[in-house]
């Protein structure tokens, strides 16, 4: 069990730079802080052993332990004031698109205090149906249901109103679609024992209430989407209502409208518009997913941008989050002595031991090494707490056919609130689609399987061990500085999985190559799906799961375009422009049973491949060992492919081959219902080793398999995957040009 855990504000800084540590110690445990050098992180039997080295600095030392909540679950708050404050007689209206009727009491608009039983709000109530509810602070509630549960993924108008006169409440709920067997349209009233409701110091919220005075504490979450609700002053009739649903405001109806927000405009930023005269904008809160179709939307246009008046819906999960927002328990000011590479904040107690991992840059203009080492952050923001070890259809596929659950998985399982992954979907079944950083990430650690971030620590021990000097720059370095970012270093080297790339990232590798940059990519399945991140909320990605590609959860037609700056998502190849163009290479199989060994080529004794067999010998077979499955080449496979662009002159000095029957083509690589998508029956689900010249003497080495690093410690270092390696860099290393 997870006791002791925390993030930090920055992944990436410099000498002189401020890191921020939040820390949650559940046990109020207090707890010793030091920071350390990360070599590898790896600690199974197998691999090279986990090895860190501690750096002193005025931070290190005891610190008293707290609980630190954590609040998942997205809404919509805008500021109470007088104007809602004086509501008495109103109407609330929407159209909303509910996911999870059947799940229990979901707040839809109000301005409601649980504790104190007053204001009124309009809800979903435990039978799915609509419902209204006022509350004067007396503890008399009064509500009024429709009593029909409303249908799941279907489009339904709801309304309430009251009058504070008759003391009539009144709720309507009717579905869009009039086909048979999507919902009753039905209304119902009441008569109030009470005079209506008081003001309260609960903001107005939008998918969820507040549970406590002052909108302390948010409960009631909804699931699914709300597009153009409305708030109005007076009792409206159904007729009424209709004309608040149209755009424009219809005449006569200004002075009675008290909000009229619209979630069209600024679908990139966090605002939420109200078009009415009393400018109640508001805030949302833990990202909801925006960008996604409304009520009205036709067909017709696939990208917000192009008909923005049909994608005026928000959707809502109870399990969104962007910032935990911690309070902060240390700041390293990062000491100009300290070499660039990978650290860690280490804690421990008796309860737990945790690692927050940061990246460290040289000073500007003062390098350390002509390598660089780009840090997949992206990457592991995608992966981030991923819960599917739990789905069993993967889990199969992953160990033997066994569920391997690691202490992490099981404490996610028993503590929801850290938020998913974009390979998850939110717990209304609809797929994740953004992902931060400020909140504990529990696998990009160290000492957790061989994947991602830890996996990549093999690449960091090899340089390491081999007496290699290094920099490192992450992807947020790249996508935030462009070229400049790397441009000074001679060698770009890639970790094991770098597959997720933003437009200003793969730009910038573009420029690089261009200008005669070289380029070592040590991993498969890389520069594979596009990301967005924001332009002013930090630390946060978002990907669009469109078509093609390996998707374990997928966007829906329409919901395309990133909301974040309103690009088309999806796969880099899909977006015309596959990862062969950039790195000869592009996914085509994976396996996660077993990995397998390269054979060597005719075009490998090419003399402008010589440099890379230098002391190689008459060895054939390449890596033929390794710490993940066993093999050099596994778990995911790129090749090449002039068709997508690997450039002509490009040399396959290697291929890998006997890969099991538990290895498959990747979705795009199949379009028709193919016969054989196993690839050990297809000549294409193979790995291709391949090195190619760049311009301005520029180079690519391409080894297109996930394993690959977690061979390179094996015997000591001494192996012909680590040789090969080590050829390339040395003759990258050189400015002689390629
Ligand atoms: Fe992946």
């Amino acid at each position: 069990m997870r006791k002791l855990f925390g993030y930090s504000d920055q992944i990436s800084a410099r000498p002189g730079d401020t890191v921020k540590f939040m820390v949650s110690s559940l046990d109020g445990q207090s707890y010793h802080a030091d920071i350390v050098r990360l070599i590898c992180g790896d600690d199974s039997p197998s691999g090279p052993g986990f090895k860190e080295t501690v750096v002193e600095t005025p931070i290190n030392g005891d610190y008293p332990g707290r609980a630190q909540a954590i609040n998942d679950g997205s809404y919509v708050t805008v500021p109470g004031g007088p104007i809602l404050d004086g509501i008495t007689s109103f109407t609330l209206q929407a159209l909303i698109w509910p996911t999870t009727p059947d799940r229990g009491r979901q707040a839809l608009l109000g301005k409601w205090c649980d504790k104190a039983q007053a204001g009124f709000g309009l809800y979903m109530d435990d039978d799915g149906a609509l419902a209204l509810r006022l509350g004067d602070g007396s503890g008399t509630v009064e509500t009024v249901s429709t009593g029909v549960a409303m249908v799941g993924r279907e489009w339904h108008f709801v309304a309430a109103s009251f009058d504070a006169a008759s003391r009539e409440m009144r709720v309507y709920q009717e579905p869009l679609d009039e086909n048979p067997g999507v919902g009753e349209t039905v209304s119902a009233s009441h008569t109030a024992a009470i005079a209506g409701p008081v003001a309260n110091s609960a903001p107005f919220l939008m998918a969820a209430q507040c549970e406590a005075p002052g909108g302390a504490a948010i409960g009631a979450h909804y699931n699914g989407k709300i597009d153009s609700p409305r708030l109005a002053s007076r009792t409206l009739d159904r007729a009424e209502m209709e004309g608040l649903v149209q755009d424009p405001m219809p005449a006569g109806l200004e002075q009675d409208v008290v909000g009229w927000w619209d979630f069209s405009p600024d679908i990139s930023g966090t605002r939420v518009t109200d078009l009415s005269a009393h400018i109640l904008h508001g805030e949302t809160v833990n990202l909801p997913t925006r960008g996604q179709r409304g009520f009205n939307w036709s067909g017709r246009e696939h990208c917000w941008r192009h008909a923005t008046d049909e994608y005026g819906a928000i959707h809502f999960h109870d399990d969104d989050i962007y910032d935990a927002g911690w309070d902060a328990d240390f700041e390293l000011v990062v000491p100009a002595d300290l070499a660039s590479g990978v650290y860690c904040a280490r804690l421990t107690n008796d309860q737990d031991e945790e690692r927050i991992p940061f990246f460290v840059r040289p000073p500007v203009g003062q390098k350390g090494s002509d390598a660089v080492f780009l840090i997949s952050t992206a990457t592991f923001m995608a992966y981030a707490n991923m819960q599917w070890p739990m789905n069993a259809t993967y889990s199969e596929v992953k160990k033997g056919g066994i569920t391997v659950l690691d202490r992490e998985d099981v404490f996610l399982q028993e503590n929801p609130g850290y938020g998913l992954s974009v390979y998850d979907k939110h717990s209304d079944d609809t797929g994740v689609v953004y992902s931060s950083r400020l909140r504990p990430i529990f696998n990009m650690r160290p000492k957790t399987g061989l994947w991602s971030f830890n996996a990549d620590t093999h690449v960091t021990d090899w340089l390491e061990a081999r007496g290699q000097s290094f920099d490192v720059v992450t992807d947020e370095d790249l996508h935030q500085e462009g070229v400049a970012a790397i441009a000074d270093y001679r060698v770009v080297i890639t970790g094991a999985h770098p597959e997720y790339w933003s437009t200003a990232m793969w730009d910038a590798m573009v420029a690089y190559q261009h200008r005669g940059g070289r380029l070592m990519y040590l991993g498969g399945n890389g520069f594979y799906w596009r990301v967005a991140y924001h332009d002013d909320l930090p630390g946060v990605i978002e990907l669009r799961r469109a078509e093609g590609g390996m998707r374990y959860q997928q966007s829906e037609p329409g919901e395309y375009y990133q909301s974040f700056n309103g690009e088309l998502g999806g796969l880099w190849r899909r977006l015309g422009a596959p990862p062969n163009t950039l790195v000869g290479s592009g996914t085509v199989a994976t396996g996660f049973d077993s990995a397998s060994y390269y054979r060597r080529t005719e075009e490998s004794n090419d003399p402008r491949a010589a440099f890379i067999f230098e002391g190689i010998g008459d060895d054939e077979i390449i890596g033929d060992f390794g710490t993940l499955l066993g093999g050099a080449a596994g778990v995911e496979l790129d090749g090449a492919s002039r068709k997508l662009g690997t450039p002509p002159h490009c040399l396959v000095v290697a291929r890998s081959e006997n890969h099991s029957q538990l290895y498959f083509l990747v979705p795009e690589e199949t379009p028709f219902h193919h016969p054989v998508m196993s690839a050990y029956e297809n000549d294409r689900g193979r790995a291709d080793l391949l090195f190619y010249e760049t311009s301005n003497g520029g180079g690519v080495f391409t080894t297109g398999s996930i394993s690959w690093p977690a061979s390179l410690a094996h015997e000591g270092y001494d192996n012909n995957v680590s040789r090969i390696t080590e050829n390339v860099l040395k003759r990258f290393l050189d400015p002689d040009p390629l």
